[in-house]
């Protein structure tokens, strides 16, 4: 017997057991399931932050028996490896979807091949797969990371000239996410790029795979080894939240004013740790990246598979949020963006 007629055995015994049961003419009780249940098969990276057990939550929350599927979920432990395995498996398993939450970004050429040539159609989230044929995927669903890490700068930019300060006196210590993943790409050019035009000085650039433990290590030894880093750029929330318990520790402050030697942070999520920290006044700029993206996949899937259009590319939407109010707004590439300064009422929203 398949996996999938097995998976459509328990998919029945679950529904009878929630009376998922009509009744015939004769009074005799027998199973109309409405629609054919889609199987998909989800590689998760892992469960490095918050955002992703967030991301994790909204596609199973989206991709439930309720709305019609049954969903094999892998967690691959930041091993590409192990996604390749993962979707191998749900080749052989016959599934109808795939999603994937790839790693990074190079290195799917062979297994998404093998997923096309068994007409499964592959739905990438959050990063991308940088491939010879994008038609080797059916669609995409994520931030645009680049453009949060330009509103991250370009808030830097305004704010230090607000408060008058030059950008050469500006030392950086930019702490990266995971070598290689479209959020890191994105986040660190942007970087680059602001500090080249601006005249800020890069201390030292530091992967610390978007991990709390790892970033709170990288960010002691910064400190040991420079004592004049009053910017930190953390690629995620985890990692600004393990930066800011390594530079308490020391005995400095983190704040927003860098000439009174307190150490500035900025980061990207806006998950509920990280804005806990804005609210605080701990980190200065939190650029949002929506970690809710199962709604627009489940959309697309179901009309992948009605044969009906849709898009290859959905960018989520994404607010940015400020400890105070010093920079309301920025124009990037002639479109307007408002920061937000936290209240308590917007974090009593947040609900990751
Ligand atoms: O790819 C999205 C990034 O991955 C998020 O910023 C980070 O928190 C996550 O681990």
């Amino acid at each position: 017997m398949s996996k999938k007629a097995v998976f459509l055995i328990i998919i029945l015994g679950v529904m009878l057991a929630l009376g998922g049961c009509a009744s015939s003419d004769e009074g005799k009780e027998v199973i109309t399931p409405q629609e054919k249940m889609i199987t998909v098969g989800f590689s998760q990276l892992g469960a490095e932050s918050d955002w992703r057990v967030a991301n994790t939550e909204s596609l199973k929350n989206s991709l439930s028996i309720d709305n019609n599927y049954i969903l094999v979920f892998d967690d691959a432990q930041q091993k590409q490896d192990r996604q390749i395995i993962a979707i191998r498996k749900f080749i052989q398993q016959e599934v109808d979807c795939i999603v994937l939450a790839p790693v990074m970004e190079e290195g799917w050429d062979t297994v998404l091949t093998e997923a096309q040539n068994a007409g499964i159609p592959v739905i990438v989230v959050d990063r991308r797969v940088n491939v010879s044929d994008p038609s080797l995927y059916t669609a995409w669903v994520g931030s645009d990371f680049d453009r949060e890490g330009k509103i991250a700068c370009e808030w830097l930019n305004k704010y230090i000239e607000k408060k008058g300060i030059s950008g050469d006196e500006l030392n950086i210590l930019g702490i990266q996410g995971t070598l290689g993943a479209t959020a890191q790409i994105g986040r660190t050019n942007a970087l680059l790029r602001s500090s080249k035009e601006y005249g800020w000085n890069i201390v030292e650039m530091v992967p610390a795979d978007y991990a709390q433990t790892k970033a709170k290590e990288v960010m002691q030894q910064m400190l040991r080894k420079y004592s004049d880093i009053n910017v930190v750029y953390c690629e995620n929330d985890n990692e600004a939240i393990g930066a800011i318990e390594a530079i308490e520790e020391a005995g400095r402050t983190v704040g927003t004013d860098i000439t009174a030697g307190e150490i500035m942070i900025i980061s990207f999520d806006a998950a509920r740790s990280g804005l806990e920290k804005v609210l605080e006044g701990k980190i200065a700029l939190d650029v949002e990246c929506n970690p809710l993206q199962g709604n627009e996949v489940d959309k697309i899937i179901k009309n992948v598979m009605a044969g009906k259009e849709f898009s290859k590319n959905t960018y989520v939407e994404e607010s940015v949020f400020s400890a105070d109010d010093t920079v309301q707004g920025l124009i990037i590439d002639n479109k307007a963006y408002s920061i937000t300064k936290l209240t308590n009422e917007v974090l009593a929203g947040r609900e990751y």
